[in-house]
């Protein structure tokens, strides 16, 4: 097959510089991990023709990384209408209630996961709701398919309805129990998730900034600055606060492996802030053009040294497909007067991913070492596909083509440390 290697943010070296695309190449795996990639001519000699897939006409990529979803969310992709504090209100609350139910969030979290692989996402992170059971669920279900994942119960503890609140001590309680029974075991791990700041009291913050020093090595999840209506709601309820990531960053919770997603609206000063501390932001396209959030400003947040992943933000995203996400991301360039490279696109929802996470010692690309979560791409998977590929010329070329015109379709394959766990035509 041929096989893309990502070295660099395209943004950062030289775009020669930060790929390297071999034709006719052979990943060599060895339990699970990677042991080298080259030439198959140069390395096929050293092995018997009985442990060789033949993947002919394929692109082989890394595994997708999203950096933002919420899997109570797959069953209202697509609400109609509302920006978002209504749509909170009006669809994504009375959908998380249903999570009371452990019977339904084992459905949900089951249908989530296969939607996940069909599109070549092998790690994500990921809200889960108010309810304990909900977490057991999806590392449950992520264990199943060998998956490597990040997940955390909701902290909410005002403004919503009754049946989703927790109070600051359950809250922190069952944040505890679900960190020792799940953080760390195999490939999983644990993220402190208080919704955003709206929903969560000042206490619950300092005792959700108490667990993240109580276990440096676990996650920070929440949102940050999407929507002009909700930011005024913060500095309203926060009046004391700087600005909407200070009420955040007082109780200690802006460091590394801390995620927010969108900051489409945050200014140089929080840039400044979360670019020193090492806490990264999930850009979610497609969510920000549904809700009708805003333009992300990618390269000016990228230049102050801002960490940044891609996430689908599923259900206020309309796709699971990263390379859907990357298609919209690139629009939203455009509407702003900017280009995104195809490859700078692909490290993104990969390296770059991973780089967000703190796991680019595990995944992102196929250095040797690493475990060997990768996806077969089929580049003709559709009739238009195989017409328009006709027509391109460098890898570049084809790369873009095949994010602007794919979906799930393209993705005939997906591998966990190795081995298959998804296939389109099975
Ligand atoms: N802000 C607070 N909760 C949510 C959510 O569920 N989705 C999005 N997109 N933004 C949020
Ligand atoms: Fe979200």
């Amino acid at each position: 097959a041929a096989l893309l290697h990502l070295l660099e943010d395209p943004a950062k070296e030289s775009l020669e510089q930060s790929y390297q695309y071999i034709d006719d190449g052979i990943l060599l795996i060895e339990d699970g991990h990677i042991v080298a990639l080259g030439e198959y001519r140069d390395l096929s000699t050293q092995l018997d023709d009985s442990v060789v897939t033949d993947m002919s006409g394929k692109l082989i990529v890394p595994g997708f990384i999203d950096t933002h979803i919420h899997y109570p969310q797959t069953r209202i992709i697509g609400a109609y209408g509302d920006q978002l504090l209504d749509w909170l209100n009006n669809y994504t609350f009375p959908e998380e209630c249903r999570f009371a139910d452990r019977q339904y969030a084992e459905e949900v979290a089951e249908e989530f996961f296969d939607q996940l692989v069909m599109n070549g996402t092998t790690t994500a992170l990921v809200f889960g709701t108010v309810h304990k059971h909900s977490v057991d669920v999806f590392f449950t279900e992520a264990e199943k398919r060998n998956l490597r994942m990040i997940g955390g119960k909701v902290l909410m503890d005002r403004n919503a309805p009754d049946a989703l609140l927790d109070t600051p001590e359950t809250g922190y309680e069952d944040s505890k129990a679900l960190i020792d029974t799940w953080h760390n075991k195999g490939r999983l791990s644990y993220a402190v998730t208080p919704r955003f700041a709206p929903t969560s009291t000042d206490d619950q913050l300092a005792l959700a900034g108490k667990l993240l020093r109580e276990y440096p090595d676990v996650y920070l999840h929440t949102h940050l600055s999407e929507n002009q209506n909700e930011i005024e709601w913060v500095q309203a309820l926060f009046p004391d606060s700087k600005n909407y990531l200070d009420v955040y960053d007082r109780h200690g919770l802006v460091k590394p492996r801390a995620v927010f997603a969108h900051g489409v609206h945050v200014c140089d000063d929080q840039c400044g802030r979360l670019a020193e501390t090492g806490a990264a932001i999930a850009f979610c396209p497609t969510s920000n053009l549904f809700l009708g959030s805003g333009l992300f400003p990618l390269e000016h947040i990228e230049k102050q040294g801002v960490k940044v992943g891609v996430g689908t933000d599923v259900g206020a995203g309309t796709s699971f497909s990263m390379i859907e996400t990357m298609s919209e991301a690139y629009k939203i360039m455009q509407l702003q007067g900017k280009k995104l490279n195809p490859l700078k696109s692909l490290y993104q929802i990969t390296l770059g991913g991973a780089k967000a996470l703190y796991l680019d010692d595990k995944i992102g690309n196929f250095t040797a070492g690493k475990e060997a979560d990768f996806v077969v791409l089929d580049l003709q998977a559709t009739d238009l596909l195989s017409v328009r590929m006709k027509n391109c010329q460098s890898v570049e070329e084809k790369l873009f083509v095949l994010m602007t015109l794919g979906d799930e379709r393209v993705v005939s394959q997906t591998y966990s440390m190795g081995s298959p766990i998804y296939s389109r035509d099975s």
